[in-house]
């Protein structure tokens, strides 16, 4: 399946607009432990739905504000987060992103992430398919191509971790985790945002982005990205990571996701 990436860009770009919207950002619902929905999140899902299936009416939706029981993985689906980073986007910390992206017959087929405060959209799709040419695949920031760092050791990077807000059982651990990773890199950085996250290690902004427990919506696109921008995305124990299913990820430029699973992911 081929999908005419400019409509999809358009897309996802109105979406991102009602991140303006604050009077629909201050309406907000309590989902579980500091974990929000607002009404933006239902809007924008609702818009990219409707636009989605006027374009490919067989393709399925799975999404964060939605009940996805009915997904068949083995058929095209579109994985959609609304608003990646909604308790950002409550307190107008201006880093929450919608992410989008495809798989068809489970492998990926294009990803994009929009970030509507820097305009910045990112999208990438897999060379590994083939029957595109060249300019076509790999992964781009506003359409020129992007890719990972060069970064080789811990003290020449900067990481950007995920605390997994919502599971404050793991905290402990976690942070016990961050502390010793800070102790040997450039710095650690707390977005907010996994699908930001990962867009920035494809760019090669960060070296390195890991959170425990995310869902497919936060981890979907950026993966292709990571990937196509000639990174790597595992899960703590180097694996590749099942994208229809919770997991921790480990999103790097190859080298210092080595280095971090050999180091200090051996728990
Ligand atoms: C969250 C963000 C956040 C991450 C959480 C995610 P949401 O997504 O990506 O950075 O720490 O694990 O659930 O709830 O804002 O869509
Ligand atoms: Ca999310
Ligand atoms: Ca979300």
């Amino acid at each position: 399946m081929q999908i005419e990436m400019q409509k999809l860009f358009d897309i996802v770009k109105e979406g991102g607009a009602l991140f303006r919207n604050r009077e629909e950002a201050a309406r907000i619902r309590v989902k579980g432990l500091s974990d929000y929905v607002t009404e933006v999140d239902f809007h924008v899902q609702e818009l990219i739905r409707t636009r989605l299936v006027q374009e490919w009416p067989q393709v399925q939706l799975m999404g964060e504000e939605k009940d996805n029981s009915e997904i068949d993985f083995s058929k095209a689906v579109w994985i959609l987060d609304p608003v990646d980073g909604t308790t950002n986007l409550i307190h107008d910390f201006r880093q929450s992103a919608v992410s989008l992206a495809l798989y068809d017959g489970g492998k990926p087929v294009c990803g994009v992430i929009y970030q509507p405060y820097t305009e910045e959209l990112f999208h990438a799709v897999p060379c590994a398919r083939g029957g595109r040419s060249k300019g076509e695949c790999g992964a781009f920031l506003n359409g020129k191509p992007i890719h990972v760092s060069n970064a080789k050791t811990m003290g020449e990077s900067l990481i950007s971790i995920g605390t997994a807000p919502y599971e404050h059982e793991y905290a402990d651990r976690n942070f016990d985790l961050f502390k010793r990773i800070f102790l040997d890199c450039q710095d650690i950085r707390r977005l907010g945002s996994a699908a930001v996250d990962l867009a920035y290690v494809a760019c090669g902004r960060t070296d390195a982005f890991f959170e425990m427990n995310l869902k497919p919506w936060d981890f979907a696109a950026g993966r292709i990205l990571v990937e196509e921008a000639g990174g790597t995305v595992t899960d703590f124990a180097g694996n590749s990571p099942d994208f229809r299913k919770k997991g921790s990820i480990l999103g790097s430029n190859g080298k210092i996701g080595e280095l971090l699973v050999e180091r200090y992911m051996n728990f």
